[in-house]
């Protein structure tokens, strides 16, 4: 089977026990832990910043962090969040002025670097920047918000960013970000996805091994 990551959303666990919460969801198969960080600008949400990040890491979480910028402007974070512990960290295109030193930025801290698509966001910066890219992350919904539903043209999208990386050579992750459940993980993993986010579909379910099991075995069909 092809070496696929699933990446719980925090943004859905329980915060008021969230280091106890994200040790479950790991203990429960997850890979990756998807860190959703929103600043009531880029976004219109709230949520949290390094702090929460290296509490995390305090609290004992080894698991990769997978910081996802939701803010603007996304520079000054870059190195708190990298001193916090992050592994990962992607940002929007179109919340930084100057993409190529954004992702320099990321790299020189140590951290892999990737940026994100919305639904509606073009693609074409890709080919300027794909050097440095070892994540591209398209979003299935539009940011901001848990619990939204899939949107089905991203389908579309997810193949042309998978012929974009195939065509490359290069080895990097192609993750997708919104409404990814159990039942339509397969179809998302068909159009070319290889790292799955998810936070409603795991966290509002009483069992997290259940639901990641079931999630694995529909990547395996
Ligand atoms: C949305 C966030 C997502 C979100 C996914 O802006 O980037 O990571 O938490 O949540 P679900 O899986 O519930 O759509
Ligand atoms: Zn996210």
């Amino acid at each position: 089977m092809k070496d696929y990551l699933i990446a719980p959303s925090i943004l859905s666990a329980d915060f008021a026990r969230l280091g106890e919460d994200v040790e479950r969801v790991i203990s429960a198969g997850a890979d990756v832990v998807h860190f959703d960080v929103m600043d009531n600008h880029y976004v219109p949400n709230l949520t949290f910043g390094p702090m929460v990040c290296k509490a995390l890491r305090d609290y004992g979480i080894t698991a990769p962090i997978d910081v996802h910028l939701m803010v603007k402007p996304v520079d000054s974070l870059i190195p708190e969040f990298a001193k916090a512990g992050a592994s990962i960290i992607t940002f929007h295109p179109e919340a930084s002025e100057h993409v190529d030193r954004t992702l320099a930025l990321i790299k020189e801290h140590g951290c892999q670097a990737g940026l994100v698509f919305n639904p509606a966001t073009p693609l074409h910066i890709i080919e300027h920047v794909i050097d440095k890219l070892d994540v591209i992350l398209l979003m299935s919904v539009n940011p901001g918000f848990g619990g939204q539903s899939f949107i089905p043209h991203t389908l579309e999208k997810l193949k042309q960013v998978r012929a974009i990386i195939d065509a490359s050579g290069r080895d990097i992750r192609l993750e997708v970000d919104g409404g990814v459940k159990v039942d339509n993980i397969a179809e998302v993993a068909a159009a070319g996805a290889d790292m799955f986010v998810a936070g409603s579909a795991i966290f509002s379910q009483p069992d997290y091994q259940l639901v990641i099991e079931q999630m694995r075995s529909e990547l395996a069909k």
